[in-house]
């Protein structure tokens, strides 16, 4: 990587984030008037957001959330919304969810604009198939591990937390990137070039060839924009499933970043609750959750409702 002017916008106070400096309140009229968007089957009823009736509504929402964005493109590149103590239903809350989403920005439908996170029984270890259908640690990454698409936000809505587990820890990847190169610039130059990840993405054809072409830098500017795109997992079976050798300085410059992760300091945990709703950057935020458990005995499934926002 070239020299390069870095702004200070993206990092974080050295004390790292804490709940105080991410979470936003709610205006208590989009929470009583928020209109019923989810229908019968669950998906969403996008004809309500045409509804001329609720024009105003909608208005005033969006003039609130383009003033939320700046602590998304910004550090501290979370932002969080608690929503437990208002008793809202499932579908009263994902109303409010998706309405809130879609102020940020366009919600990608790769998954689905509204992508339910709980463990399906899989195994990501077994198949390719996304961590988010499985109960395992993810490692730090930042999401999706496809060359052509990368969204700008996350977004959870916590329906229903783990019994045991399942925080989440975040790290600033600009900060990282500023780590690495006062003290491995040899690492920065490697993870700048275009780096092999697996194929997952549903509907995408998994060959050889699809997996190689899939290839693209760790750390990059794209117009000044830092972008950091990241899972270790994925770039290792990449690597295997497309029968690339892996180049040790590779290895090396992964172990450097893994090295950054096992600092305290640099890591901001969150476990999320009930009617939490969490967005976070997805170019300079990374983020890691813990295993964890369902209450299998009371039928209680770990479920988050994810979108996937570009702004
Ligand atoms: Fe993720």
């Amino acid at each position: 990587m070239t020299e390069k002017k870095y702004t200070t916008n993206y990092d974080w106070p050295d004390s790292g984030p804490s709940p105080e400096l991410i979470e936003r309140a709610v205006p208590i009229r989009f929470i009583k008037n928020c209109p019923n968007l989810i229908a019968e089957d669950y998906t969403v009823d996008k004809e309500s957001i045409q509804f001329d009736a609720n024009k105003p509504f909608f208005n005033d929402l969006f003039s609130w959330t383009s003033k939320q964005i700046n602590s998304l493109t910004k550090s501290p590149g979370v932002l969080l919304f608690k929503l437990g103590n208002y008793h809202l239903t499932d579908k009263q809350l994902k109303s409010l969810y998706y309405a809130i989403a879609q102020g940020l920005g366009q919600l990608n439908s790769r998954y689905g604009e509204l992508f339910e996170v709980r463990d399906r029984n899989l195994d990501h270890t077994k198949e390719a198939i996304p961590v988010s259908k499985t109960s395992a640690s993810t490692g730090f990454h930042t999401d999706s591990t496809a060359l052509s698409y990368s969204p700008d936000i996350v977004g959870l809505l916590c329906l229903q937390p783990a019994e045991i587990g399942g925080e989440s820890i975040f790290a600033n990847a600009h900060d990282l990137l500023q780590w690495m190169q006062n003290y491995y610039p040899e690492s920065v130059q490697v993870l700048s070039e275009p780096i092999i990840r697996d194929v997952i993405t549903p509907g995408s054809k998994a060959d050889i060839e699809a997996i190689k072409k899939n290839r693209f830098p760790v750390f990059s500017f794209d117009n000044d924009l830092f972008q950091f795109r990241y899972m270790r997992y994925w770039i290792i079976t990449g690597h295997q499933r497309s029968q690339t050798f892996i180049s040790p300085e590779l290895i090396k410059a992964l172990d450097r970043i893994d090295e950054y992760f096992q600092i305290k300091d640099n890591l901001f945990y969150y476990k999320m609750e009930q009617g939490d709703m969490l967005f976070i950057n997805n170019h300079f935020i990374c983020h890691n959750r813990t295993k964890y458990e369902d209450n299998e005995r009371q039928g209680k499934k770990r479920t988050l409702l994810r979108t996937w926002i570009n702004l």
